[in-house]
């Protein structure tokens, strides 16, 4: 009952301010038809995403977990045409499906998407020198959201804000003998990030048109 409600009221909202265009929408029906899994962010939280890249007037954003390139496009128009949004993606199916949403997007020259494990491909950023991001999305596997974490600092400045997505999961992360590796994962990130001295952060709950979740902010500390 109470999730028809969250529904209902995600829809109003993003019949206000959360607008699909055929790019947006024509990307979920790409991943639909290369049976992609549903899992991309809300058309709210791709706009909240979006909101949050201009508030830290991001130039430079880094994302792990790809998917089809729908909170990718959100994100990259964000950024000013000189920007660049460089974002990692384990399956080479899903970035084939993600580069043509993002061309679609006309974000083609913005859009870095690199193929690979990201724990592989973060130490090679590092090394290139592409950093630092203004902003980070973490949003890929949850296993080791920890050590995406890490990661996301050694790539950071202060100031950088760092988002991680489905940090609550239905609420499971209350439950200290949940066996899922993916709770597991997801709590071990909150606990090192409220422990962490280097950073700022809170976690907002999330509902609507997916399930019961939430949303980690971080800000790292001069
Ligand atoms: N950010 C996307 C959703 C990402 S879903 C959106 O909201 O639109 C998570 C993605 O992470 C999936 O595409 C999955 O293939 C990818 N992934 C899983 N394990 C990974 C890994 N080890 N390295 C990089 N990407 C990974
Ligand atoms: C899953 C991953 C996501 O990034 C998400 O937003 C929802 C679910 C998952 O792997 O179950
Ligand atoms: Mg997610």
């Amino acid at each position: 009952m109470e999730q028809e409600l969250f529904e209902s009221v995600d829809e109003y909202i993003s019949d206000l301010f959360g607008y699909e265009d055929s790019v947006l929408k024509g990307t979920i029906k790409s991943m639909e038809a290369a049976d992609i899994p549903a899992i991309s962010v809300s058309a709210n939280q791709g706009k909240f995403l979006q909101l949050l890249a201009r508030l830290s007037n991001s130039k430079k954003i880094l994302e792990i977990g790809t998917l089809g390139g729908y909170s990718t496009i959100w994100l990259g128009r964000a950024l000013p045409p000189e920007g660049y949004l460089l974002t990692l993606e384990l399956e080479q199916s899903h970035a084939d499906v993600a580069h043509k949403n993002v061309v679609k997007a006309g974000l083609g020259n913005i859009v870095d998407i690199r193929v690979g494990k990201a724990l592989e491909l973060l130490p090679l950023i590092e090394a290139e020198e592409i950093g630092p991001f203004d902003m980070i999305f973490i949003d890929a596997d949850k296993p080791p959201y920890a050590e995406y974490f890490e990661w996301a600092l050694k790539l950071s400045r202060p100031g950088t804000l760092i988002v991680a997505d489905n940090v609550i999961r239905e609420g499971k992360v209350l439950d200290d003998d949940c066996t899922d590796e993916r709770v597991i994962g997801v709590k071990r990130f909150n606990k090192a990030l409220a422990e962490n001295k280097q950073v700022s952060a809170t976690i907002i709950q999330t509902v609507g048109s997916k399930e019961h979740d939430g949303m980690a902010i971080v800000v790292v500390n001069s």
